[in-house]
Order: structure tokens, then sequence, then C-alpha cells
């Protein structure tokens, strides 16, 4: 018996990198796992497949996370396909850096839509089904800058910030009726995101990090484990730092 058997997890964004990695830890656990992307292409395909090969029901579903009726659609989807809906991962995400004088309002908008109204798209239409059933955990992929800001990172740091005022003020609302609701705030993982950054930009991290090493994708799917399951039934309203120590 896994520790999320016969639950099902909505995971957006999780095609690849964390996200994916979220869902193949948790259906290791015995989830069944709904997935959104942008597009489920061949990519996205392998994925459904790696995640169904393990036993449990997988499904990915296209949609821009960003799109409030989009959004809900997927979550009417879901709940008709699945039967219930018991964790949410607000994973999917985007950067568009440069500094704040030269931000343009087309890069500020992207990132807040992608990475913050998704997550209220997907809390709103996934509350009241979480209500009927008095109980859901909900998770929002933050980011150690949405503690502590990063120059040259102002829409996305803003953007991490909010999901984590976000997760705090569900916590608050929705705890009486049986629901969590808490932040992930990764540090450096080696993704694709993360591989966009300049040689320059990967060793100073590395050097402000204790554990001299870039975070792994397992790193963070172990946590999303700890707090989509009952190991963390009296955690909410947190935010937990995996970063290796980079932020004490
Ligand atoms: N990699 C890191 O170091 C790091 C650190 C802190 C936080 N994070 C956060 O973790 C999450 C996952 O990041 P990752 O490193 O795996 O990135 P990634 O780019 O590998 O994966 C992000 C996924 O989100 C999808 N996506 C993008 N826009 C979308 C949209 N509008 N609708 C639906 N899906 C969309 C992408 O197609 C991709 O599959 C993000 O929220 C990111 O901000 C990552």
């Amino acid at each position: 018996m896994g520790l999320l058997t016969g639950k099902t997890a909505l995971i957006t964004g999780a095609a690849r990198g964390i996200g994916k990695a979220i869902a193949i830890k948790f259906a290791s656990e015995g989830a069944n796992i709904a997935f959104t992307d942008l597009v489920i292409d061949e990519n996205g395909k392998a994925t459904e497949a790696e995640i169904s090969a393990l036993g449990v029901k997988c499904k990915g579903y296209a949609s821009n996370a960003a799109d409030f009726a989009e959004s809900e659609e997927v979550v009417k989807q879901v709940k008709e396909e699945f039967g219930s809906i018991d964790v949410l991962v607000n994973n999917a995400g985007i950067t568009k850096d440069g500094l704040m004088l030269r931000m343009t309002e087309a890069q500020w908008d992207a990132v807040i839509g992608v990475n913050l109204k998704s997550a209220f798209n997907f809390i709103h239409a996934c509350i009241p089904v979480m209500m009927r059933q008095r109980s859901g955990s909900i998770i929002n992929m933050a980011s150690v800058v949405g503690v502590h800001g990063n120059a040259g990172q102002a829409n996305y740091a803003a953007s991490k910030a909010g999901m984590i005022a976000l997760a705090k003020s569900v916590a608050q609302e929705m705890g009486p009726k049986g629901l969590r609701a808490n932040a992930i705030a990764p540090g450096f993982i080696d993704t694709a995101m993360t591989q966009q950054l300049s040689d320059e930009i990967r060793k100073e991290w590395a050097s402000k990090i204790p554990l001299r090493r870039g975070g792994t994708t397992e790193d963070i799917a172990n946590t999303a484990l700890y707090l989509a399951s009952d190991l963390s039934s009296y955690v909410s309203g947190q935010v937990i730092q995996v970063d290796g120590g980079m932020n004490m």
C-alpha cells in the first residue's frame, strides 16, 4: 500500500522537469495522475506512458494554465474521469528575466499569468471538489526568490511571492473544511529552466549552497510527496525551502 493509494493528483505543467518527477513519485506511491501541459506532444505522451506503466491511471491534458476558462474545463474533466481530486500541484511556470528598468509589460504579464494566475485558476476550480470531499492538499511550486527576491527576476520573484501568500490565505480559509495548502520553494534545481542560465550564474549559485550542489527533481518530488500525503496531516500554510541550505 503506497502513501497515496486510491488518491488522484492533478499536476500542472508536468510533461517534463519537476512536475514530471512529482507525477512519477506520486504514481509510485499509488496515486492516479492527471497532468496538464501547454501541448501533449510526443514528450507528453511518453510521460503519460511512463506513469501508466507504474500501474496507475494517467492522462495528460493540453491546456494553458494561465487561462481561467481552460483551467476550469480541465478540472471538470478530471473530476468526471478520475472521480476525485485529492492533491493539486500548481507547478506550471516560466521565466522572462530582465532588470526592472528594461522589463516590458509583456514580460511582466506573461510571468504573472503563467505562474500566479494559473494557481488561482486551478485552486478556484478545485476547492469546491475538495470541500465536498472534506479533504485535499494543495501545493504551490514557488521558489526561494519568492521569499528573498532576486535582481533581474522582479516579475518571477513577485509571482512566486504571490503563490506563497495565496497558499497561506487558502490554508486559512479552507482549513476548517479539511483542506491544507503549502508552498515549496526550490533553490537551484537542474532542469530545462536552469539550463538556460549562463555558466557564470550557475557557478555563482553553487558557491552559495552549503551542500555544494544543485538540487535534483527527485529532491523536490520527495518534499511534494510529504506535503501531498498524510505524513504532513498537521502541516498547513508553510513554505518549505528545498535549496541545499542556501537560504537559512
Ligand atoms: N528549476 C529550478 O531551479 C526551479 C527553482 C525554483 C522553482 N522552480 C519552479 O518549478 C516549476 C517547474 O519548473 P521546471 O524547472 O521543471 O521547469 P520546466 O521549464 O522544465 O517545466 C515547466 C513546465 O511547465 C509547462 N508550462 C509552461 N507554461 C505553461 C502553461 N501556460 N500552461 C501549462 N503548462 C505550462 C512547460 O511546458 C513545462 O513542461 C516552475 O513553477 C518553476 O518556476 C524551478
